[in-house]
């Protein structure tokens, strides 16, 4: 069993974004830009949002944030977003979700320009990343997809099972591994909430990405010998060996499973770093303006 070390991965690809980014101002070019809009006091978005500026700042780049209170109108933020279209200074916004209940956060999406959504989720882009054409992808699917390119992990050809469908994750990333790219070429089967026989499917899994949101639910007997395993829960779990009394855990019984595994992602440690830097990696695409000339 290899352990795909994604902290490793993303520290290595980190090195060459700061690189790029030291070459740029040498060049006199400007660092990258990178916004976020902050709506409300959800902890886990602010820590999102603080992890994402520490990110830009080891690497070089700029970042800022757009803090705005839970009762901030849905007109009101979607003027903030026309200025940050407009700000030729910023190269690229993120708006962290989820956004309050009053506010239809599909609505705020589609008012980012397709050019600064460097977190991929207008619907422009998700069509031209549908259509096999230039565009940014989301920022998990492309750290997977680059965990299994810089693993060397062969996808031509085999059976991957997503289990989970979430617009960020399970459904974008079915659709990359199915296209007539490296990574890619699998023959793609999406199991969601309605799945019937879930088992039945995910042992048959040549790689198995496991993104349904349950701590610890993959058993090794829904898994294949063999089968390249990529999980993508995170869940804080009561744990009496740890010292703060929490630990953290993926969808994968990660102990029992790893066994039977040619490959297999750690949580913490595995995907979690790839997603981060992928969005940095989105953001010197927009500064170069790569997708959109
Ligand atoms: N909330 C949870 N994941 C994400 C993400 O990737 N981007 C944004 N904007 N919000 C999130």
């Amino acid at each position: 069993m290899i352990l795909i070390d994604g902290k490793k991965i993303a520290a290595g690809i980190r090195r060459e974004i700061k690189k790029e980014v030291a070459e740029m101002l040498d060049r006199d070019v400007p660092a990258p830009h990178l916004a976020a809009v902050l709506v409300g006091d959800d902890p886990a978005s602010r820590t999102y949002v603080n992890n994402k500026e520490k990110a830009c700042r080891e690497v070089g780049m700029i970042s800022s944030v757009y803090e705005h209170p839970s009762t901030v109108s849905e007109k009101e933020l979607l003027e903030v977003i026309g200025f940050l279209n407009h700000d030729p200074e910023i190269d690229g916004f993120i708006v962290q979700l989820p956004l309050p209940g009053h506010i239809d956060a599909a609505k705020v999406i589609r008012h980012i320009d397709p050019a600064k959504d460097v977190d991929g989720f207008h619907p422009v882009n998700t069509g031209r990343m549908v259509q096999g054409m230039p565009a940014y992808l989301p920022a998990t699917p492309y750290g997977i997809l680059q965990l299994l390119d810089k693993c060397g992990i062969e996808t031509e050809g085999r059976h991957c099972v997503m289990a989970g469908r979430s617009n960020i994750v399970g459904t974008p990333l079915s659709i990359l591994l199915s296209r007539k790219t490296s990574p890619g070429n699998c023959t793609v089967t999406l199991c969601h909430s309605r799945t019937s026989d879930l088992k039945k499917h995910t042992s048959r899994a040549d790689i198995l990405i496991a993104a349904i949101g349950k701590p610890r639910f993959f058993t090794p007997d829904m898994v294949k010998n063999n089968a390249v395993v990529i999980d993508v829960g995170v869940h804080r779990v009561e744990s009496e060996t740890s010292k703060t009394g929490f630990k953290l855990v993926g969808d994968v019984m990660f102990d029992e499973v790893s066994k039977k595994c040619s490959y297999i992602t750690p949580v913490p440690g595995g995907v979690g770093p790839m997603t981060i830097v992928s969005l940095l990696l989105n953001t010197l695409k927009a500064s170069r303006k790569e997708i959109y000339s």
